[in-house]
């Protein structure tokens, strides 16, 4: 049993080495095929990628658009959990505006390089990005109007300490949306896959439990808002790095037996999910 600080930290390696080879290979979402993959998947527009810096785009590792259920508004106080290369902090930054601020924390210093360097290519002043984990996240307590996160959690290791982290940072009344994997549960062996849990589907957990977490953390109104439920191919443009054009989430590469084996079983059983929840006003009697 591997202890979560191992975890995170093989999950971050990881991270680092997709994140580089984004400048190698063109992107991992780089190419023409894999565009329509990511705006199918991740349901941005392309009008909205069209406003970002090219690399902000090509070195997205998301499974969904939090942004476009989040209804942001002005002057909001936005956080972005697992901000990786920064794709949603820069969406998130246009639409909070000057009067807002966007954070990002990420535990990887390649992403929050990138990050850092595509707000400054955005030329957005309003962002900020910092070194920490979400499971002990480096933000002050009921200072958030909204916390975002695209296919992160199901990273952690510690997913209930994620919870509650949400809940301690958000304002009375502040907002959750959330893109993230679930999956059925999965066989040991799959489990026990180092490379399926950093293409984000090993740590996936089933879509009521992540519910029933953040209602346990004391979020209220959450709702699963949309769902995709990924067939063989979608799985394959996921798992797949040596396809051409293949959109990945981690830097998996795994004996082509072995992933076809993957992909056949998974199919149907993994989905990408949008979550939104509050925190309530009033917190206790
Ligand atoms: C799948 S990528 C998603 C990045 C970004 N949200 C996006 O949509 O492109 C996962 C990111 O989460 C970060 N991450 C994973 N687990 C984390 C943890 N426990 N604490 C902080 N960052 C984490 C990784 O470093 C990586 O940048």
């Amino acid at each position: 049993m591997m202890r979560p600080v191992d975890i995170r930290k093989s999950v971050s390696e990881s991270y680092a080495r997709a994140v580089e080879n984004t400048r190698t290979a063109g992107g991992c979402c780089g190419g023409p095929a894999c565009d329509a993959t990511l705006a199918a998947l991740a349901g941005y527009s392309r009008e909205a990628l069209a406003t970002l810096p090219a690399d902000a785009v090509a070195s997205s590792f998301g499974c969904g658009n939090p942004v476009a259920l989040a209804e942001i508004r002005e002057g909001d106080t936005v956080l972005d959990l697992g901000s990786g290369a920064g794709i949603d902090l820069l969406l998130a930054a246009k639409l909070a505006g000057p009067r807002g601020r966007v954070i990002g924390v990420d535990m990887t210093p390649a992403m929050i390089e990138r990050a850092r360097a595509n707000a400054a290519a955005a030329g957005l002043d309003n962002v900020e990005v910092r070194q920490g984990i979400i499971e002990d996240l480096p933000v002050e307590a009921a200072s958030i109007d909204l916390v975002l996160s695209n296919c992160v959690i199901n990273l952690s290791p510690e997913k209930e300490r994620v919870f509650s982290e949400i809940h301690r940072v958000l304002r009375p009344g502040g907002r959750f949306s959330i893109a993230d994997m679930v999956a059925e549960p999965l066989p040991d062996w799959m489990r026990a896959e180092g490379l399926l849990y950093s293409a984000c589907v090993a740590g996936a957990i089933p879509e009521d439990a992540y519910v029933e977490g953040l209602k346990e953390a004391g979020l209220i109104d959450v709702a699963v808002r949309d769902r995709l439920v990924y067939d063989e191919a979608q799985l394959r443009a996921l798992l797949d790095t040596e396809a051409a054009g293949a959109c990945c989430c981690g830097s998996a590469s795994l004996p082509r037996e072995k992933l076809d084996r993957v992909v056949r079983e998974l199919a149907g059983k993994v989905s990408s999910v949008r979550v939104t929840g509050r925190k309530p006003i009033q917190v206790g009697p």
